[in-house]
């Protein structure tokens, strides 16, 4: 492991920044004592920021030589609205809301590269240090994007990173082309109409039809998309009724579709709302049928991925480094990022939960988990990616 010297005597430091952060979760576009955090260490190491960027987002700006050639990394604040079941010092201060996610740690290994490319400049260009709020829900890099990042701050390529449980520590992944899901939701109202239970040829039961449309929709995933195709349909809400001897007029399903590619997201989409709508006429109902896109798959670019690949291999050793990762259906705001820049967003070995301390909640290490932690171990590796990834962008002619 070719590790960084100086950000390796850091390592103290940062992990009281990482789980000083951890003790003050801050949800979505609430960040605000986590930016000023990231502020002040910014600016107490002479890095000039930029603020109000998607309302609590910080940008750092690390300039060197004249070259105009220029890079963002990226890493994200916001943590989740859940009961911490960790027993640590620090563990979060404020009742139901935590640090599940690892971005805690995202931050403090971005400042950790921060501090040393400001004191450390082998590079000729502009570094963005991009910290970005509400991940989890709010699209807050779309939200930074809205409010000019990248005209304000004009950039070639930008890079994400995400520890991943289950990777072991001093570990990568990545793959080229697409690697996390699009994400998206639906809503739709099936408008029946109410009787006594006892009475149901004098109703129309919306509970009928709903249960026949979400058994349905389980034949787009198995006989309308291709199956080399991935895509999951999960309806995970189905919301009717308030007693058991009266038939509802009303009966909503909600749930959430995921792809890799627009294509059989379309598909997907058209084929839920034709066949809810033939279903709940052949039944005599009505429908009203929402469906919101939220986040685009995640597509990593080929060149700025090989780039990534090579840095990760040369600090970490090949056999260290998967190329080919399986992708995962879950999502992530920076692929809003990627539609508009080329890059490369990697996955970073948290390992197994090894490094939790006696005492944690229940239940495995895994994001989301309410006795979840990030490993600090893992901050001068993620740190020195950052550094090496913006030396080998931006090295001099
Ligand atoms: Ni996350």
């Amino acid at each position: 492991m070719k590790l960084i010297d100086p950000i390796v005597r850091f390592h103290d430091e940062l992990q009281q920044i990482r789980r000083d952060i951890h003790a003050h979760p801050e949800l979505c576009y609430d960040e605000r004592r986590t930016a000023d955090l990231i502020a002040h260490k910014l600016t107490e190491w002479g890095i000039p920021i930029l603020r109000g960027m998607g309302k609590t987002g910080v940008v750092g700006v690390i300039r060197n030589g004249d070259s105009p050639r220029a890079i963002g990394l990226r890493a994200d604040m916001d943590a989740l609205p859940m009961q911490e079941a960790n027993t640590f010092s620090h563990t979060s201060r404020h009742a139901g809301c935590m640090h599940a996610c690892g971005h805690d740690g995202h931050t403090a290994m971005l400042l950790g590269a921060a501090r040393y490319l400001s004191q450390h400049r082998h590079f000729d260009g502009t570094v963005y240090l991009i910290f970005q709020p509400a991940e989890e829900v709010g699209a807050g890099a779309k939200r930074m994007m809205d409010d000019g990042l990248f005209s304000q701050c004009p950039m070639d390529a930008v890079f994400g990173m995400h520890n991943w449980p289950g990777l072991a520590v001093g570990t990568f992944g990545v793959t080229a082309g697409p690697m996390m899901a699009s994400s998206n939701e639906f809503e739709v109202i099936v408008k029946g109409k109410g009787a006594h239970a006892a009475q149901p040829h004098k109703g129309i039961d919306p509970v009928m039809v709903a249960i026949q449309i979400a058994q349905g929709w389980q034949t787009i995933i198995s006989r309308n998309k291709s199956p080399l195709d991935a895509g999951v349909l999960s309806v995970t809400q189905i919301h009717s009724g308030s007693a058991t001897n009266v038939i509802p007029d009303e009966a909503r399903l909600i749930g959430t579709v995921r792809t890799f590619r627009p294509e059989v997201l379309d598909l997907i989409e058209s084929r839920m709302r034709a066949m809810a709508e033939n279903m709940a006429s052949a039944f005599d109902a009505q429908l009203e049928f929402k469906f919101e896109r939220l986040y685009p798959a995640l597509v990593n670019h080929p060149k700025e991925t090989a780039i990534a690949v090579d840095v990760m291999q040369e600090i970490a050793g090949d056999a260290q480094v998967n190329a080919a990762v399986e992708p995962t259906m879950g999502a992530e705001d920076f692929a809003f990022m990627l539609q508009e820049k080329p890059g490369c967003y990697v996955f970073i070995g948290n390992g197994e939960g090894d490094h939790r301390s006696a005492g944690h909640g229940l239940g495995p290490c895994n994001l989301h988990n309410p006795s979840y932690d990030f490993n600090d171990a893992l901050l001068p590796l993620g740190a020195t990616y950052w550094v090496r990834l913006a030396e080998r962008c931006l090295a001099p002619a």
